[in-house]
């Protein structure tokens, strides 16, 4: 495939592996060794990049999503009066030690000081969750940043402070570069491909075996990657929020990043979405790739089971609608024929608006939190009556589980008749539960369950 895009001012005509990581070829064929690679894997930030002024981990986008775009590496950033004085606040803070994370700390710095003048402590530690610094630790990083932003004399969303090369108007060099393709070293190319509607996104599907890329956060690390692929994040049909009378209706390649800003985002699924790696894999991680992954471990497809919702699937035949808990038929196998695109997410609004929800999530260092258990709720009373409970739970099966047949045991009853039959409803879960042993153990899991259901209910029922 070939790619033009922008680093740093420079046109570049790249051709090659659509599949191949952006870092690799930053730092490989362009020689932007100021892009570090850690971990390839999304985890350690040392790889990040800016892609038309979003910080991502570079290690985890294929070059062809990066056709027509821009991007932004420290060797570029450190030419700009932000940097300039950034680089001060972190000497005067003796924040670089080896100096390995600076690079992609400074360009999540950037990222947040564009969109953000002035931010609180905890707003610095959140733009740079995902970036790990092994020598320095994080105080004085997170100092140097909020001393930069208190100097500095900008508003947000100024971007006269990246000086030359921030956008494709800007750009003043031409570079080319090549993956080794060419006589004699006939390499594995994959292709990949842009539609810019549905129907022509369909219309490929239908005559080409193609792997849908929608953010690539699951992809990429997936590493093994044979068949094309078709990068959805222009299709403008598959990114759209909107709600109508009976549902909220978010579209499959809508991005983290976008449901955290949209209003109508629900509060349930704010929460989940907080909870989900950090900056660098929400500005481009999608929920549609979280549902079609179809991992027990998805936050976003957990919120979809608790609340029943529905799923558009299309391709060039037609068009169907089928309920969540349907399309999942094991831990990796949906029901998509390999032709068909998961389009929108019909998330019901009765149960969202009406009553209280619960969102819990165990698990480790929180921007890399991959549930040991997840649980999400949904709970509503009318007239002294459980009008609504809906519990699910991930990471505990090879399928997020959710069983309406022991929440029909507390619906329609009295909160006081509800109180009493609580010992049988979690004894009900605790003998519906099979738990798979894992990193932890398959009785603790259930345990945990059982716990955060006893927890919810207490908030609810006050057991
Ligand atoms: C460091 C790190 C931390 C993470 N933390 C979390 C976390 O806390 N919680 C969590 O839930 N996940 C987490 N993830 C996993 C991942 O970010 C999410 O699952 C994300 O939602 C995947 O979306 P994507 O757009 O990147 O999917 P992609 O990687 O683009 O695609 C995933 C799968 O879905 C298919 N697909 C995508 N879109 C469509 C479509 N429209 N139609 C049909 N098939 C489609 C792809 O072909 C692929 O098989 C993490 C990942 C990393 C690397
Ligand atoms: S190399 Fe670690 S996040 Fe990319
Ligand atoms: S200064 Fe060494 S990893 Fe951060």
């Amino acid at each position: 495939m070939r790619v033009d895009f922008i680093v740093n001012g420079e046109k570049v005509s790249w051709e090659g592996d659509a599949a191949q990581r952006l870092m690799d070829v930053l730092r490989d064929d362009l020689g932007l060794t100021g892009v570090k690679c850690g971990c390839r894997e999304g985890e350690c930030g040392a790889c990040s990049v800016l892609l038309d002024g979003r910080l991502v981990n570079s290690c985890l986008v294929a070059i062809g999503r990066v056709q027509g775009c821009v991007v932004m590496t420290i060797e570029g950033y450190r030419t700009s009066a932000r940097f300039a004085l950034l680089d001060r606040c972190f000497a005067a803070r003796s924040a670089v030690q080896c100096g390995y994370c600076i690079p992609g700390m400074a360009l999540a710095a950037e990222a947040l000081l564009a969109v953000n003048a002035r931010p609180t402590e905890a707003e610095v530690r959140e733009a740079l969750a995902g970036n790990l610094c092994r020598c320095t630790g994080y105080n004085a990083i997170v100092g140097a940043v909020l001393d930069a932003a208190e100097a500095g004399d900008w508003e947000a969303g100024d971007v006269s402070l990246l000086g030359p090369g921030s956008s494709p108007g800007q750009a003043h060099r031409s570079h080319s570069a090549s993956a080794g393709v060419g006589p004699g070293s006939a390499p594995e190319v994959t292709e990949g491909y842009t539609p810019r509607s549905l129907a022509e996104a369909l219309e490929m599907m239908a005559t080409e075996e193609l792997t849908p890329y929608a953010g690539g956060t699951d992809l990429m690390v997936a590493k093994e990657q044979g068949r094309p692929f078709l990068f959805l994040h222009e299709v403008e049909e598959l990114r759209h929020v909107v709600e109508d009378e009976q549902y909220l209706r978010i579209g499959a390649a809508v991005t983290y990043a976008e449901l955290l800003n949209d209003a109508l985002t629900p509060a349930l699924l704010q929460e989940a979405v907080a909870t989900i790696a950090a900056p660098g894999i929400r500005n481009v991680g999608t929920l549609g790739g979280n549902i079609a992954n179809a991992s027990p471990k998805g936050d976003g497809a957990l919120v979809c089971f608790a609340t029943d919702s529905l799923l558009r699937l299309a391709s060039s035949r037609g068009e169907r609608i089928m309920p969540i808990s349907e399309f999942y038929r094991g831990r990796g196998q949906t029901a998509l024929e390999p032709d068909e695109l998961l389009v929108e997410v019909l998330l019901p609004k009765v149960w969202l608006a009406s009553g209280d929800h619960g969102f819990c999530k165990v698990g480790g260092r929180k921007a890399l939190a991959i549930s040991r258990v997840g649980f999400a709720g949904l709970f509503s009373l009318e007239d002294n009556r459980v009008a609504h409970l809906a519990l699910a739970f991930g990471a505990v099966e090879d399928v997020v589980i959710r069983r309406p047949e022991l929440d029909a045991l507390l619906i329609g009853k009295t909160v006081a008749q509800a109180r009493e039959t609580v010992a049988e409803y979690l004894a009900a879960w605790d003998a519906a539960l099979c738990p798979v042993q894992g990193r932890v153990s398959a009785a603790y899991r259930k345990q945990v369950c059982l716990n955060l259901t006893a927890d919810f209910l207490d908030r609810h029922l006050g057991v």
